[in-house]
């Protein structure tokens, strides 16, 4: 079987190439864009160019090298019936649960208001909540918002997810969360789906940390909600541009918290050890688990 590895990044590729020759001994690799037309039966990657869907006609499948298909999905030359199988999890859970818990932990503890008290050079014990009154609610209940979930439950947070299947009315799930963890799929559904009116429906003094996708976020809703004092400040690791344009207001705003979407990277080891495994039971005809449903988006 011939495999056809696009990435962004030049290292990148190179370290697909290199572990999917060591996990398929039997297939040939070859990375975008040495390659001929309509060589690939595979292709792999991270925000493939239009032209690999033009030279590469004969695709009988495209796995992705993110957990998330938004950019694929708007790729204006992706053919209507190719498959595309995502990442799930292989190592990015973990880094995101680690990064939410950073940032959650860092709210419930006063961690900005006893910087404040050394810079003012008090000594002094601040009083945090009782855990047990502290709900976090997480948007979203795929494998990434699972590994949230155990996180927080393991330190003792409580927690709720909301989900498009879920029985909880979005009003009560909203006023009753804390930090509201973004980590949605973005799809036609969710895009813009925190506006003002959203924001609104969170508790006074409610904290945000996406993780998702910028296009969840209405940004001057956002930036609002937090200069009226509505919520107390956001923790964003993924933009609506990214890199995010020098003048965007997030930069400088005191009530943010910025991370240059490094809160689950892609970690090659797991990450191509699940599409060398994947791949070869999608070429033998047996079923797998990650194929993007296009209605859905995800
Ligand atoms: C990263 O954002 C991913 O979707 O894997």
């Amino acid at each position: 079987m011939n495999i056809l590895i696009s990435h962004t990044h030049a290292q990148s590729a190179k370290r697909w190439h290199e572990e999917m020759l060591m996990l398929l001994p039997n297939a040939s690799v070859k990375v975008w864009p040495d390659v001929e037309q309509g060589w690939a039966d595979y292709a792999i990657g991270w925000q493939p160019p239009k032209e690999l869907f033009i030279s590469q006609n004969k695709l009988k499948a495209f796995f992705s090298a993110a957990a998330g298909v938004d950019h694929l999905l708007k790729n204006p030359a992706l053919p209507k019936g190719l498959p595309i199988i995502r990442l799930e999890d292989a190592g990015m859970g973990l880094q995101m649960a680690e990064y939410c818990l950073l940032e959650v932990g860092r709210q419930y503890h006063r961690r900005d208001d006893y910087l404040a008290q050394q810079h003012a050079q008090t000594w002094g014990f601040l009083k945090s909540e009782k855990r047990s009154e502290y709900v976090v609610g997480i948007f979203g209940a795929g494998v990434l918002a699972k590994e949230i979930v155990k996180g927080l439950t393991s330190f003792g947070y409580r927690s709720q997810t909301y989900s498009r299947s879920s029985t909880q009315a979005l009003a009560d799930f909203l006023s009753t969360s804390r930090v509201l963890i973004l980590c949605a799929p973005l799809t036609p559904e969710t895009q813009d789906y925190f506006n003002a009116e959203r924001f609104a429906m969170l508790p006074k003094g409610a904290y945000v940390i996406n993780v998702a996708r910028g296009g969840l976020v209405v940004d001057d809703d956002l930036l609002a909600a937090m200069d009226s004092g509505h919520l107390s400040g956001a923790t964003l690791d993924v933009f609506r541009e990214e890199p995010l344009p020098k003048t965007h207001r997030f930069w400088l705003h005191p009530k943010i918290r910025m991370t240059p979407h490094v809160s689950a990277v892609t970690l090659i080891g797991p990450s191509t050890k699940q599409v060398a495994m994947k791949l070869d039971r999608y070429s033998k005809g047996e079923p797998i688990t990650g194929l993007v449903d296009r209605k859905k988006g995800y």
